[in-house]
């Protein structure tokens, strides 16, 4: 698919790798995004005045729905859906202060409402002769860590159902592709990690990967991991414990 005269939905738009996607596929298509803060998203729109925004919590079903609703009512058609948002929690489970509500939000944010979205927007990527659903996934979905337990299974769960979706749409023009990704020099992954991939490259190589439709795009690093955990899956677990 050529990004080019697209009507593309981004989610997570106002940060880190979905601001740097927006910066991108702004100029040559239609934008549109769904985003919980209304002066994140003023500043958006003063920045790309073409955007259409719509307003929703992620942690609120409800509301997203509501967000929904209108997008349906509004828009006849969509090319892409880019599954973007997510946030990564990273106290342990076994700290004294350890926030249990913090489980199902995260939960909801990274793997529900995207379900939810899929659901709701099929109809109108249905309209294409040719859709695809890219969903931003980890290679913590390969092999999680030790720490931010919720979110790598957030990440394994929504491979699961990226893989099922594919299958259940393999009969329609809607493609579902997962975009693997490294650690990536973002607002999420402040002050942690080493040698992390740019924004820049990051989301160059989504945007290749979805031209190309390339079904699971390992990024960066992520090839090796994949690469060792199949070959050598305790030694990649080994890996994985130390961070
Ligand atoms: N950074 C990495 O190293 C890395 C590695 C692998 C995969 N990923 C994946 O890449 C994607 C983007 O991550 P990022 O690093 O760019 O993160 P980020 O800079 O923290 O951006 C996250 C985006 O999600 C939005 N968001 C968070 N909670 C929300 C909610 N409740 N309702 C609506 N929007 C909400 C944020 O909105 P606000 O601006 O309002 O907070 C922001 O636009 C995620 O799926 C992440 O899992 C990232």
């Amino acid at each position: 698919m050529k990004l080019i005269n697209k009507r593309i939905l981004i989610t997570g738009a106002t940060s880190g790798i979905g601001l740097e996607l927006v910066k991108k596929l702004y100029q040559n298509n239609h934008i549109y995004v769904i985003a919980r803060n209304k002066h994140k998203i003023e500043e958006l729109q003063s920045r790309f005045p073409d955007i259409v925004a719509y307003q929703a919590d992620f942690s609120d079903l409800i509301a997203l729905q509501d967000a929904v609703n209108v997008i349906n009512r509004e828009i006849h058609s969509l090319d892409l859906l880019i599954n973007n948002v997510a946030v990564q929690y990273t106290p342990l489970i076994t700290d004294d202060d350890f926030a249990v509500t913090s489980i199902v939000d995260e939960i909801t944010i990274n793997f529900t409402s995207i379900c939810y979205l899929c659901y709701f927007l099929l109809p109108l990527l249905n309209q294409k002769h040719s859709a695809v659903i890219l969903n931003v996934n980890s290679g913590l979905a390969i092999a999680p860590k030790t720490t931010s337990a919720i979110y790598c299974a957030t990440k394994g769960a929504l491979n699961s159902f990226s893989q099922s979706l594919r299958h259940q749409l393999s009969n329609t023009q809607v493609k579902v592709l997962q975009a693997f990704l490294p650690l990536v020099d973002t607002p999420m992954t402040e002050a942690r990690g080493n040698s992390k991939m740019s924004v820049d490259r990051a989301s160059r190589a989504i945007i290749k990967g979805i031209e190309k439709t390339i079904i699971d795009h390992d990024i960066g690093k992520v090839k090796l991991l994949r690469f060792i955990n199949r070959l050598f899956p305790s030694l990649a677990k080994k890996i994985m414990r130390n961070h």
